[in-house]
């Protein structure tokens, strides 16, 4: 064992910086990295979000982390970070604007903003010889896919919006610039991530109306909306409704310290490499709506409308390869998403 001016060598290489800590699944995943060692500096402008996540991770873990207010598209006071703390073994980076519709009518907010920020992540990574960056990428790199499951090398199609775009854009630039750089990295591509902190102190908390399933569900059940309408009964699935991969965001955040493991300790084959994060099973729309009065024990108001525009029919994943080379495993059920999901809408709503 090496002590430097007192410190163990093994907690200096454990620094990582999350972009987008105060974000749904940034914000999960810093518990995740707390509890297994690491050590976090966050950053995030608070576009989507709030400084509420910081003290909720520290009632959980009891560790206060350090956020920057800092918009990744400022060179300047992005790189700033990077100089106060040469010691980052690790970027994760979340932060991104994520929401399909809004992409359709403000295409160019969303390259801007979700490219400018990357390439000054990879600038930074490069500049300052990270050794190790995992970015947030997610199914919508397949569009409408052929084949189900899909798998990580199932051809991609045309993205379905400019936030997929993004999403396949931002891949090719990290694998494209680690040449020549100090950098391994890895793309997870997430499924629907949806479902809670067991502890109900903390969820997903959309600043604009929810738009996705889960919370709609929930906001739903505990009366924010009257009713809530199941997009489309008529898809070729089995009971008509879409069919997706639900997975919780506390095994997404394990996901990621794993994935940080994985590199740390060199397994990686190559500098780059893609994940499926799924559960590697599809659940309807209105399979979905059974669990949560299932688990709930009341009857959700909906009903049937026409199709969203843009929806994918279809999509599961095949996440064999992230068990076996991440060694990772899903733990939580869909029962499970909704029942946290819930606890934490009672929670946030009375707060
Ligand atoms: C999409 C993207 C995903 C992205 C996410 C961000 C795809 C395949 N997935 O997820 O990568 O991270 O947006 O927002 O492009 N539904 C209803 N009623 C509602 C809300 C949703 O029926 O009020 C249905 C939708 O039609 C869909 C399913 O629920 O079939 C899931 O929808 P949603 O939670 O919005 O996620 P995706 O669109 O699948």
């Amino acid at each position: 064992m090496f002590y430097i001016c007192g410190a163990n060598i093994d907690d200096l290489m454990k620094k990582v910086l999350i972009t987008g800590g105060t974000g749904f699944i940034g914000s999960h995943t810093i518990i995740d990295l707390i509890n297994h060692g690491y050590e976090v500096v966050s950053v995030d402008n608070y576009t989507n979000s709030n400084a509420k996540p910081l003290s909720s991770i520290k009632e959980i873990t009891t560790v206060a982390v350090q956020n920057y207010v800092v918009d990744l598209c400022d060179l300047t006071a992005t790189e700033q970070i990077f100089k106060d703390h040469p010691d980052i073994t690790g970027v994760i980076h979340f932060a991104a604007l994520k929401a399909v519709g809004e992409s359709v009518a403000k295409p160019i907010l969303y390259f801007k903003n979700n490219l400018n920020s990357l390439l000054n992540i990879l600038e930074c990574c490069r500049k300052y010889e990270i050794p190790n960056l995992i970015f947030s990428s997610s199914c919508t790199v397949y569009g409408n896919a052929d084949e189900l499951p899909v798998t990580e090398s199932t051809p991609q199609k045309e993205a379905e919006s400019p936030y997929g775009r993004t999403k396949q854009i931002g891949e090719q630039l990290i694998k494209d610039s680690l040449k020549g750089s100090k950098t391994n990295a890895i793309s997870l591509r997430y499924f629907n991530p949806a479902g809670a902190h067991r502890s109900g102190l903390m969820g997903e908390s959309p600043v604009n109306p929810a738009q996705n399933l889960v919370p709609v569900i929930t906001e739903t059940a505990i009366g924010k909306r009257d009713e809530m309408t199941v997009f489309g009964d008529d898809y070729d699935t089995r009971d008509g409704s879409c069919i997706r991969d639900y997975i919780h965001v506390m095994d997404l955040a394990s996901a990621h310290t794993k994935a940080l493991e994985y590199l740390l300790q060199g397994e990686n084959d190559s500098a780059y490499e893609v994940f499926n994060l799924g559960i590697g099973a599809g659940v309807s729309v209105l399979e979905a709506i059974n669990a949560f009065e299932k688990v709930a024990e009341l009857k959700l108001n909906y009903k049937i409308g026409p199709r969203r525009p843009g929806d994918v029919i279809a999509i599961y994943a095949d996440d064999q390869l992230a068990r076996e080379r991440l060694k990772w495993k899903p733990e939580y059920s869909i029962e499970d998403i909704m029942s946290t999901a819930w606890i934490w809408e009672q929670n946030r709503t009375k707060a």
